[in-house]
């Protein structure tokens, strides 16, 4: 495949492959040298029209270990704030011979646009497009689910079948809760959204999944719960109960956190409103897996980088799988 725009694009097998290869990578990470050749002289250009923290510096970090070149570009401070178009600042990319643009974007749709264009002719990662998608985000955590519930050695279970996955919160306004419900569905888990009325998405019940509104119903069930972000920056104050109101009824504490079986996990994509969906407690316990999700996503980059530019060697040559 040549972009990565939507989990939906997704197979079982590519999934599965991605998150496989991700593994191979997280061994190279854990190796006192970190850095493979695969894609010596290629060019990665990292794309940001809206802030990031974790998934632009982890996209930089995997194509840096992967040898690549790599270009990083902020609308902020550039000449988008002079009023120049996607289609003028792709052409630029592609003039200076971007073999991946990584995009980032408030507008959903905008990666799908870029890719389809013709205004560059390499590979497009959407990074987060709007309201709609963050495939790379779902894949890091389906990894990391799979590493907490299933295992990390061949054989103990190579998806998520069965797993019972919660996702709580702004469902409305977020592109990770699409993304994941998308994914873990084609890797055959069951997800359950938590959220209030007002912040469930119109057509939701097209989506692979169920809905509820009583958070403390579906704790007990749930292998994973995968708390998400308030987008105040997106939100109009109508859709929105008090913040009291939304702690009290969806936000985790630890009273809430104990009601869930004791394997399961606690998730975050981060930035985290710490009091708001989430308690400081459960934050920083040690079932929540917030920043063990951030490490994960370099390997996941690295994969997806990986297996969308065709490196020339293999991903982990026998020289790198030596254990050193
Ligand atoms: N989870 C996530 O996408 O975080 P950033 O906005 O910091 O990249």
């Amino acid at each position: 495949k040549r972009h990565l725009i939507s989990a939906a694009d997704l197979t079982r097998d590519d999934a599965v492959l991605i998150l496989d290869t991700a593994e191979e990578m997280a061994r190279v990470a854990d190796r006192p040298i970190k850095k493979l050749p695969t894609l010596r002289g290629r060019t990665v250009v990292n794309l940001f029209f809206e802030d990031s923290t974790r998934t632009r510096i982890s996209f930089e970090a995997a194509a840096k270990r992967l040898s690549a070149d790599v270009i990083n570009f902020s609308a902020k401070g550039s000449s988008v704030s002079k009023g120049e178009s996607l289609k003028d600042t792709a052409l630029t990319l592609e003039a200076m011979g971007a073999d991946a643009v990584v995009i980032r974007h408030h507008a959903s749709g905008a990666p799908y646009r870029l890719a389809n264009s013709g205004w560059i002719d390499g590979a497009v990662v959407n990074a987060g497009d709007g309201t709609h998608e963050h495939p790379t985000q779902a894949l890091l955590d389906a990894f990391t689910m799979r590493r907490r519930l299933v295992g990390r050695d061949a054989g103990l279970g190579r998806d998520l079948e069965g797993r019972r996955i919660t996702v709580v919160g702004d469902v409305l306004h977020s592109r990770v809760a699409r993304s994941n419900v998308l994914l873990l569905n084609t890797l055959g888990a069951e997800v359950t959204l938590v959220a209030p009325p007002t912040l469930v998405p119109i057509g939701v019940e097209n989506w692979p999944c169920q809905v509820s509104y009583s958070l403390d119903e579906v704790l007990p069930k749930s292998n994973a719960v995968m708390m998400l972000r308030v987008q105040r920056e997106r939100m109009n104050a109508a859709f929105f109960p008090t913040e009291r109101e939304y702690s009290r009824r969806y936000g985790l504490d630890g009273d809430r956190m104990a009601r869930m079986p004791e394997h399961a996990i606690v998730m975050h994509p981060g930035p985290m409103n710490r009091g708001m969906e989430i308690t400081a407690e459960v934050a920083d316990s040690d079932r929540c897996t917030a920043v063990e999700q951030v490490a994960n996503g370099v390997s996941i980059r690295m994969a997806v980088l990986y297996l969308l530019l065709g490196g020339n060697e293999p991903a982990v040559s026998p020289a790198h799988s030596r254990t050193e």
